[in-house]
């Protein structure tokens, strides 16, 4: 039995504060299907996430089963399923694999044939089989609904909160749907609340709690709504709703709660004798003597002291490792579904260090014949060294030069690979978060799947550049550069991506970020000394620059230096600081990825 006692959530609003649930008391009994209803930011929405736990209580309590779910622990990932009013699906993958990878990531099965033969009866159940190889993407409204309850269905929850999942659904989808969700409250005693706007089938559901500015205005069975508030009709509930204040329809349910919560005993009684109603055995101590048995198991259980219940065995989940594995699978999956994406990469790729190679073009002429030899002719040392002052200055900016735009550019494809990696994603994440998602696991996923993104990038960029211009000094050593800038600022930017609420906003942020690279690295113009003293430990850009420089030879090293204002740091200060951006962006992501980010 699910159970509030005076539950109030409670917000801060102008200095005053405001119950969005207010002072709620209700009992929903095994194998109950409840509707929500109620006129639009009444708070159908806020009450189902205080049931589910996304909205901690302020004040009042919550008990499962008897066990006070405040103070002894939050429904178990696998006991609960939340249909939220968004899509949790991708839209680049099939209904099974969606299925799948629900499945895989919240129930943890002992061999594939029992991952295939949930997966099977989950599609079944939720009418889904017969489309079962769909896209996502081209699902209709009413699938894309079944969809999301079939992913919440994979674990069996034992109570299920469903959010207007049959607004926008014409009316002979919509009553599938309310019998899908009917049907599935008869089995093995699960709860299911469903949230909606329509006052349509009513009769389906055992009972119709009605809320009107957070507050309890009627909760009671489907045929006894219009007496309760005396219309003809159950469209005219939300016009008469509006013709008392909340505090009145709150007072006066007060007084009559009790009668309608007997009415709804009584019709469950009905239900069981019928054999309409199954509901499970339960494996609890054997009740007292004095006590019902089976209908009334409910109750006579809410009655024992909640101190005295232990929390029921949960499905077991999934590990760290099967968890990593099935969401880098996905990743890859849906990097390959979108062509658009492979595309840019592809693009991004090819495209910037042939860039890089045409603007070395003009230069690489005097870099070629730019010699680091020692005459041991005096006169024709001095001869030399003259052409080669002669031809240092052009020298030295292009190398710079060189060096900057690969690294700007590996930057840049930095933001571009992970400024919307978690943001676009948040709701869905959030989702899967709730339903047992590790963030270890999915943070980890995410460095897996942007350390070959940014591997190939990097090298493929420091090897083209070189075949057509060679490097001169330490290659190796230059290449390591590159490849932690691009690493930096991926990192950064997944930590952008974690911490904003919007992909947009990520992405903006992350774009201003490499745009600053430039201007504030100094290989261009050098920064007025205190300004430079505190924005150079920020810029990634500087540091890969500066230590690839350190890489060149001796002459060209000295040719490069002759151009720059800005002082140059020990290679080792590089590497180190660019270890330390990366490490500290993976910590503030991670601190992201835990943060929760609902809408
Ligand atoms: N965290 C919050 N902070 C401030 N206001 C909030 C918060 N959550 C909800 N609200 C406000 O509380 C009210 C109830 O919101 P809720 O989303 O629960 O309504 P609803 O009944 O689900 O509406 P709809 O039918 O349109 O989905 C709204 O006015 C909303 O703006
Ligand atoms: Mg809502």
């Amino acid at each position: 039995m699910l159970e509030l006692q005076d539950v109030c959530f409670t917000i801060r609003k102008d200095g005053s504060k405001v119950n969005l649930v207010d002072h709620i008391s209700l009992k929903v009994p095994k194998g109950h299907f409840m509707a929500i209803v109620g006129p639009s930011g009444c708070g159908k929405t806020t009450l189902l996430k205080t049931i589910a736990g996304l909205n901690p209580e302020s004040s009042g309590s919550l008990f499962w089963d008897g066990r006070d779910l405040s103070t002894g622990g939050d429904f178990a990932p696998s006991e609960i399923g939340y249909v939220p009013q968004f899509s949790i699906a991708y839209d680049p993958l099939t209904v099974d694999e969606s299925v799948e990878a629900a499945t895989r990531l919240r129930v943890r099965c002992r061999n594939t044939a029992e991952l295939d033969q949930r997966i099977d009866r989950v599609l079944e159940e939720a009418g889904l089989a017969s489309i079962s190889d769909r896209a996502v993407k081209v699902l209709s409204g009413g699938q894309k609904r079944r969809l999301g309850l079939a992913m919440e269905l994979v674990s069996d929850p034992k109570i299920l909160l469903c959010d207007e999942v049959t607004s926008g659904l014409d009316p002979r989808s919509e009553r599938e749907i309310v019998r899908l969700l009917h049907d599935l409250s008869r089995k093995d005693g699960r709860i299911v609340l469903s949230v909606t706007h329509s006052l349509a089938h009513l009769e389906l559901y055992d009972s119709i709690l009605v809320l009107h500015e957070g507050c309890l205005a009627f909760y009671g069975p489907p045929e006894k709504l219009t007496h309760y508030f005396s219309v003809k009709d159950s469209e005219e509930v939300y016009p008469r709703l509006a013709t008392q204040t909340a505090e009145r329809w709150q007072s006066s349910w007060q007084k009559h709660g009790e009668s309608y919560f007997h009415m709804l005993e009584h019709n469950r009684h009905v239900l069981i004798a019928s054999g309409s109603l199954h509901l499970p055995h339960t494996h609890k101590s054997p009740p007292p003597a004095d006590e019902p048995a089976d209908a009334d198991a409910d109750t006579a259980e809410a009655a024992r002291p909640a101190t005295t219940r232990a929390a029921p065995a949960a499905l077991p989940m999934p590990g760290f490792c099967s968890q990593f594995a099935t969401l880098l699978s996905r990743r890859w999956r849906i990097f390959f579904r979108d062509r658009g994406q492979v595309f840019l990469q592809l693009a991004i790729l090819l495209c910037f260090p042939i860039l890089v190679t045409l603007f070395s073009d003009k230069a690489s002429g005097p870099i070629r014949n730019f010699s680091d030899s020692h005459q041991s002719n005096l006169e024709l040392e001095i001869k030399e060294q003259q052409g080669v002052r002669a031809d240092q200055a052009k020298v030295g900016s292009a190398v710079s030069g060189i060096i900057m735009f690969q690294v700007v550019l590996l930057a840049l494809m930095g933001s571009n690979n992970s400024a919307r990696e978690i943001a676009g994603e948040r709701q869905i994440y959030e989702k899967e978060k709730f339903g047992g998602l590790r963030p270890s696991a999915y943070l980890a996923s995410k460095v897996a799947f942007l350390s070959c993104l940014v591997i190939a990038q990097s090298l493929w960029m420091a090897f083209f550049v070189n075949f057509f211009g060679q490097f001169r000094g330490e290659f190796f050593q230059h290449a390591g550069f590159l490849l932690l800038v691009n690493a930096s600022m991926t990192a950064i930017c997944l930590a952008i991506s974690a911490m904003m609420r919007t992909a947009e906003q990520a992405s903006l942020l992350s774009i201003y970020l490499v745009g600053f690279q430039l201007p504030l690295s100094g290989a261009v113009l050098a920064l007025p000394e205190n300004i430079e003293g505190f924005t150079r430990p920020f810029i990634s850009a500087y540091w890969a620059w500066s230590g690839s420089v350190e890489s060149l030879q001796t002459q060209v090293h000295d040719a490069v230096k002759s151009v720059i204002d800005t002082s140059l740091s020990l290679q080792t200060s590089c590497l180190y600081t660019l270890s330390a951006h990366i490490g500290v962006a993976l910590v503030i992501a991670w601190v992201g990825a835990r943060r929760p980010q609902w809408d």
